[in-house]
């Protein structure tokens, strides 16, 4: 049943001609209005194909919305709350990238969706945890600066015989950082039965202890094709709200409790629906940093098919 300020969002939204993006983490409200929800690889990809919306209203991160208007500067980009900011796209800016590509001058520029314009318009391509190992495997250059995730670049360095330099060295995700061995050692204990799934964003000695390890879509579709019934997943928690919805027959413990995006869950019902009524806060990419980086993104998305 949806609440009376659900349907006034979906009435705007149909008045206005807007379609609603969302990503695996955003609050169970939020998920059950909106038009498509995925990871980041899935919302790249779907924003590509909207032609017949005026607007798009993104209820993610920054990064996110940002490509979403790359992908479609004619349209407005809506986002809510503009204070949701992924704290790691933050960790690596346009000028570190100038710097390693100076003391690396052979290497391609890998960068994860996680990371500001600035930083993509320097980077030869874009990656997701979705598509990471295809992409890699598409660069012809021996050695790739990774980053700014240290944790994806190490994820990633088994499968290739490429040399990967993580840049800046530190990147990370400071929810996925979260996760320990202990926790992945209590959760087998606690939940025998349980297959364990970590996003690459956790720290490789943990991925290396789990199952499986999974983009958040990744997670879906090998929790929909699985025999298993219990799955302990170990990402933002809202994915198993997600999870809930669409597998309810299986069932889903948490990591970790705490492991909450706090930027991805500023976005709330009363924001949504201010953002439909004022068609703002607006999101924008500078025009050179936009088409610097936009070769970038169809780069990954041919490398993905
Ligand atoms: P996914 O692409 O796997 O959804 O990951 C995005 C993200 O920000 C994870 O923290
Ligand atoms: Fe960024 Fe981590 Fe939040 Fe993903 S979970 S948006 S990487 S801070």
């Amino acid at each position: 049943m949806t609440t009376e300020l659900q349907n006034e969002i979906i009435q705007l939204k149909e008045e206005k001609n807007a379609i609603i993006l969302a990503h695996n983490y955003q609050p169970k409200e939020i998920q059950e209005i909106a038009d498509f929800l995925g990871d980041s690889l899935e919302l790249c990809m779907k924003a590509k194909e909207i032609d017949d919306k005026d607007i798009i209203v993104f209820c993610g991160v920054d990064f996110m919305a940002e490509t979403a208007y790359m992908l479609n500067p004619d349209k407005k980009v809506l986002i809510p709350d503009i204070e949701a900011e992924c704290p790691m796209a933050h960790m690596l800016t346009g000028e570190q990238v100038i710097e390693a590509k100076k003391k690396y001058p052979d290497a391609a520029v890998c960068l994860y969706v996680n990371s500001l314009g600035e930083a993509k318009a320097e980077s030869d391509i874009l990656c997701t945890s979705g598509n990471v190992k295809k992409v890699v495997e598409s660069i012809e250059e021996d050695t790739i600066l990774f980053g700014p995730d240290t944790n994806l670049g190490e994820f990633v360095q088994p499968f290739t015989d490429k040399k990967i330099i993580p840049i800046p060295g530190d990147g990370h995700c400071y929810v996925h950082k979260l996760f320990h061995k202990e926790d992945i050692d209590d959760a087998r204990k606690k939940y025998p039965n349980a297959e364990i799934i970590i996003h690459p964003e956790s720290n490789k000695e943990v991925q290396d202890m789990a199952d499986y390890v999974l983009s958040t879509g990744g997670m879906l579709s090998h929790i929909r094709d699985s025999e298993k019934q219990e799955f302990v997943i170990g990402t933002e928690v809202d994915l198993i709200t997600r999870l809930e919805a669409e597998f309810p027959d299986k069932t889903y413990y948490p990591l970790l409790e705490g492991a909450i995006c706090k930027t991805m869950k500023l976005h709330t019902l009363e924001k949504l629906k201010d953002c439909l009524v004022n068609e703002e806060p607006l999101i924008t990419v500078p025009e050179d940093i936009a088409e610097r980086s936009i070769s970038a993104v169809e780069r990954m998305l041919d490398a993905s098919k």
